[in-house]
């Protein structure tokens, strides 16, 4: 996919990587620059693995169907934004179910202390969400998601910065408690997505519901594009581009000749923003158009989406099994070896 859509691409090699996204709302622009789009490209040069977090989502959505639903969303995101099944291991959280074992395991190393300056924590309260044991204690599932791959990266946005931090205290908890059996893994912070604003201008968030949804029917996205916030200045009166949400979201797809070009036409006056924001909608059609259309043939194809997640299922817990060996045997847990 095109224009500068290249730049800043990830350049690591022979790295196991893993990440994952959690099923809590549709994802937009943000979720794709800023995560997405770097899975796709770390495939190229590395083993990857990605998976839904189906597991997480319990932690703010309670409604199965609508889990469900949204899980299955995430899977057709990945495989019509380029997620290769058949060189990254794509799955769902809960198909391999040896995560949950790991993570009452590393629960039992892990302070209460560390978890209460999780910042993802006080947020979540923040936003109302109930203070219930599994919101308290996601880092941890989201550790042994992580360990349980001895990943050697992984790729995540500034806001899970701490969690991965989290996951390597954990980690080395474990590690002296039991002894050398967990790799730290390193965090790749992907660049700051505050560069995708939402509608409002401010950052793209699920929560916030100001994103634009690449994957929203034509008319949704259209709505989603034509209703950016503007200020009021008529055609003819200049305009800052810098301090325009519509020229910072159009320079994520243009090439740096059609920026100069809008950013030209936004000082010297005569360019409307009805008229730019069409000029933004034709940009994110086209770009992902092609995996618009992938996506709806995924969607007419459910079983072949299951398959594709059945395979990922058997290859995660395959790759997985020897770690989980490693670490019963270590804790002194199961059958002795
Ligand atoms: N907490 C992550 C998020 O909300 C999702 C997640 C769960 C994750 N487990 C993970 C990301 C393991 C990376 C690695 O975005």
């Amino acid at each position: 996919m095109g224009a500068s859509g290249e730049r800043a691409l990830p350049r690591i090699a022979g790295k196991l990587i893993l990440s994952g996204i959690q099923p809590s709302g549709v994802q937009h622009l943000g979720n794709y620059f800023g995560a997405v789009r770097q899975f796709i490209a770390l495939q190229a040069h590395n083993r990857a693995a990605y998976f839904m977090a189906d597991l997480h989502s319990l932690t703010s959505i309670r409604d199965a169907r609508q889990r469900r639903e949204l899980t299955r969303g995430v899977a057709l995101d990945f495989l019509a934004l380029g997620v290769d099944p058949k060189r990254s291991i794509l799955y769902r959280q809960s198909d391999l179910p040896e995560v949950t074992e790991l993570a009452w395991i590393l629960t039992s190393v892990t302070p209460m202390g560390l978890l209460q300056r999780a910042v993802s924590y006080k947020d979540k309260l923040a936003q109302g969400l109930a203070p219930d044991h599994g919101l308290f204690a996601y880092p941890v599932l989201q550790a042994a998601d992580i360990l349980i791959w001895r990943a050697d990266c992984v790729p995540v946005g500034q806001d899970q910065k701490q969690h991965l931090e989290m996951t390597r205290d954990i980690a080395v908890k474990f590690n002296l408690t039991y002894g050398e059996v967990l790799k730290l893994p390193e965090p790749y912070i992907l660049e700051d997505t505050a560069a995708v604003p939402g509608v409002d201008g401010k950052k793209m968030s699920k929560t916030a519901g100001n994103g634009i949804e690449m994957f929203a029917p034509d008319k949704a996205l259209r709505r989603q594009v034509m209703g950016i916030v503007t200020d009021s200045k008529g055609v003819d009166e200049p305009k800052d581009p810098d301090d325009s949400t519509i020229y910072k979201l159009y320079s994520l797809f243009a090439n740096p000749e059609e920026r100069a070009a809008l950013a030209e036409a936004f000082r010297k006056g005569g360019l409307g923003y009805g008229e730019a924001k069409k000029a933004l909608l034709e940009k994110v059609t086209a770009y992902f158009g092609p995996a618009r259309e992938k996506r709806r043939e995924l969607e007419a194809r459910p079983d072949l989406v299951e398959d594709v997640l059945r395979d990922g299922a058997a290859r995660a817990r395959a790759a997985t099994a020897e770690l989980l060996d490693d670490v019963r045997a270590a804790a002194g847990v199961g059958p002795p070896r």
